[in-house]
């Protein structure tokens, strides 16, 4: 049906309409430190565009589709697209955050929330999910992924998909969604954003590229390109990975956006000239042009010359007019755009509440000594660092439409929960970063992050004196939104030093201290596991980041979160995750250091937190796996249970986890690799018996043909808390 509607359009447009449509200006309507393109009403006059992003508010966006509708010959919609990474206005934890929930339909709810809110303003498209996996935290952008997963990224990847996209298109409460970056833009040496990616097929197939096939397979309706070269040619002309794996491989039916100016950057790519590398693209299997404008005022020149066909351009131009068809964008353009809906729809109590309830359950307790947590709500309570009192920061890295000065802070949300049973004093007792100019590179859209220009010791004078009352200590410190994000790869995550020499006067005070600690990757945090007695990790939490974290500091909510990015003992040991391979020189079990072995001289193999941990109010105990066989014939199924018991004091949830190894195969496999996992939830001295069932399915790899096989052999199942700590059972799985 959309076909025929395509086709009567396209059979109205001239060569110039055409190409205007696969044409993607960003409106710079906020500050995200992007320029607006130029003369862009013109263009829309002209039939020269056909999207539109970075604009925002019905009335703005009415505006502009009614130059498009009334004031182009042919009247054809725009898309309106925007970075709803996680969330619109109410913002919901970063991505890396809400992947630690390990709650695959409260992240689908997350992205159904944002779906409603943006749509109700009058956006169409959003860049979202970013599915990109990394074992990198040096690279900013680990923030907005899953983590370093390639199973529970493919289950997260369409969980968000389903959340955007919604059952049918056709309702005006639902977007679409964008798979990216494609592909491995995760990868990129030494963790600097932008930097060369290179890596085996094989990797690409079983560790990199899980997430984006899922989402295609969910039917995401669109694929950003990434910055990145692929084997040596840049993601935005490659043509193996668009036609070949995306499109042939595996079936997208969709249109395909490049990243902003990517196709411009494949001149610095050393690719050729805008005209060579806008005919690459094309050819690669690209749709639309961010911003660049190469195909804008290219394409029809390498037509003439043939190096492109008419019938590429056609095929662009149907795949976006399909887009806005199936959207309902020819049966009225307005659609989106509704006053009414948007005043009651954006940011609304209902959402807030929902985001508070989904961000308490991202959090990642690492370490709770003498269960300091949950705080009473009685005495007096010392909030002490720059995340103390800092509205700004806490929505976190690409919110660009969080209201900023509504979200809730920290010292705002501890106020609200202890009302006049306690106390509250705070001092802000370090800057983010010592350095002024480091400080500068990550304020938030240009908005400074209230540096105080006192001296190191000025600042940690006023806070010990502002903490000698206290009962307790709560220190709010870490990152600052824009330390991580893009463009935002840092050569040492440790905590910074002027924090630290805060956190070392803070414990010094013999009070017991709990660092709250805001971050958007893993950080190197040794000194801070030996020394502080409770931490726990927040990310970057949302528009009501105060209220969630003062949830479970009180304990009003108990803490489920698991980590789904192994935190490092230091940069130095990076990349570090869970699932690497044995090497044929593997460090014996239980085992520091040993001569000629694969390890360091000066940091043992073991990550400071690894892949899948995290701390409850309560405690859980595991007991051991249990088999329903230990030989199984092909198409046999497998259960694997274990018995989980809450042993402590308070109700509470627990991630359990299934990893399986496969001990023996045509190539070398991981030590063992999420196949499964189910958040429980047990009342305090409850038991439960949970089970996993397994097929060959859930054996299966990439093999060196890049065939999708198992292979018979023995396996290890393991059943646990954390990717560390396991219980171990043994198959023997002949075909
Ligand atoms: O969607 C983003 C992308 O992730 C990074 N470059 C800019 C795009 C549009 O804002």
């Amino acid at each position: 049906q959309w076909t025929q509607k395509a086709d009567s359009v396209l059979a109205l447009m001239t060569l110039e309409e055409k190409i205007g449509q696969l044409n993607l200006p960003a409106a710079g309507d906020f500050t995200t430190g992007q320029a607006a393109s130029s003369n862009i009403a013109e263009k829309i006059k002209a039939g020269k565009v056909g999207g539109l992003f970075n604009i925002k508010t019905v009335e703005k966006i009415r505006d502009v589709q009614q130059v498009a509708v009334e004031e182009s010959r042919l009247g054809i919609p725009l898309l309106f697209a925007m970075d709803v990474i996680h969330g619109y206005e109410t913002v919901f934890p970063i991505p890396l955050g809400l992947s630690c929930s390990w709650d695959l339909d409260l992240i689908e709810k997350s992205a159904r929330v944002a779906a409603r809110e943006a749509s109700a303003d009058g956006i169409h498209w959003t860049f979202s999910p970013m599915t990109d996996i990394s074992r990198d935290p040096r690279w900013g952008r680990v923030s907005e992924g899953s983590g370093e997963d390639p199973y529970l990224g493919a289950q997260i990847a369409k969980a968000m998909v389903r959340g955007y996209q919604g059952e049918d298109l056709s309702q005006p409460n639902t977007i679409l969604a964008c798979v990216k970056h494609f592909a491995l833009y995760g990868a990129p040496e030494a963790g600097r954003d932008y930097n060369t990616v290179d890596m085996s097929r094989q990797r690409m197939y079983n560790e990199y590229f899980p997430p984006y096939k899922a989402a295609v397979e969910a039917g995401v309706e669109t694929v950003m390109t990434a910055f990145n070269e692929v084997e040596g040619i840049p993601a935005s002309g490659n043509k193996w990975l668009f036609t070949e794996v995306l499109r042939n491989q595996w079936g997208f039916d969709g249109f395909v956006v490049t990243d902003y100016t990517a196709i411009n950057e494949m001149i610095a790519h050393g690719m050729g000239d805008l005209q060579t590398v806008s005919a690459l693209a094309l050819n690669a299997g690209i749709h639309m042009d961010m911003v660049g404008e190469g195909f804008l005022t290219t394409l029809q020149k390498s037509l003439e010359e043939g190096i492109i066909t008419e019938k590429q351009i056609d095929d662009a131009c149907r795949l976006i007019l399909k887009a806005k068809i199936k959207l309902g964008l020819f049966d009225d353009p307005y659609r989106y755009c509704d006053l009414e809906r948007s005043k009651k729809e954006v940011f609304s109590n209902e959402n807030r509440q929902i985001a508070r309830e989904i961000a308490a359950q991202t959090f990642v307790l690492l370490k709770n000594q003498d269960q300091i947590l949950p705080l009473k709500k009685e005495g007096t309570i010392a909030l002490i660092g720059p995340m103390a009192d800092n509205k700004q920061n806490m929505p976190g890295t690409w919110s660009v439409a969080a209201r900023f000065d509504e979200s809730i802070s920290l010292k705002e949300g501890i106020e609200k929960a202890i009302g006049d049973k306690a106390r509250i004093v705070t001092a802000k007792g370090a800057n983010f970063v010592e350095n002024p100019e480091l400080e500068s590179r990550i304020s938030v859209f240009g908005k400074p992050t209230y540096r105080d220009d006192r001296s190191e010791e000025a600042l940690i004078q006023e806070a010990l004196e502002v903490a000698s009352g206290a009962d307790v200590i709560v220190a709010a410190m870490g990152e600052s939104a824009e330390m991580s994000g893009e463009s935002s790869s840092r050569s040492n995550i440790e905590l910074p030093e002027t924090q630290r020499n805060l956190l070392k006067a803070l414990v010094k005070t013999g009070k017991p201290v709990v660092m709250v600690l805001f971050t958007g990757r893993p950080l190197a945090i040794n000194w801070e596991k030996e020394n502080i007695p409770s931490i726990l990790n927040v990310w970057f939490a949302g528009s009501e980041g105060g209220d969630a974290i003062s949830d479970v500091l009180f304990g009003d909510v108990n803490p489920s979160g698991k980590l789904t990015s192994t935190f490092p003992q230091n940069t130095g040991q990076i990349p570090i995750y869970y699932n690497h391979k044995n090497t044929g020189r593997p460090l014996p079990e239980g085992e520091w250091f040993q001569k000629f072995r694969s390890n360091f001289l000066d940091v043992s193999n073991k990550p400071l937190y690894p892949f899948g941990y995290g701390l409850s109010y309560t405690t859980f105990e595991y007991g051991d796996i249990n088999l329903s066989s230990n030989n199984l014939e092909r198409d046999q199924k497998l259960t694997a249970s274990i018995s989980l018991a809450n042993t402590g004091d308070y109700d509470g949830a627990e991630v359990v986890q299934l990893y399986i190894r496969d001990l023996v195969g045509t190539m070398t496999r991981p030590v063992k690799e999420l196949k499964g996992f189910q958040k429980v939830f047990l009342k305090a001295g409850e038991t439960k018996t949970i089970e996993f069932e397994i097929s060959p399915e859930d054996l299966k790899f990439y093999n060196h043909n890049l065939d999708y096989v198992w292979e018979p052999g023995e396996f290890e199942i393991m059943i646990g808390g954390n990717s560390s700590e396991v219980s171990t059972g043994k198959v023997n799985w002949t075909k």
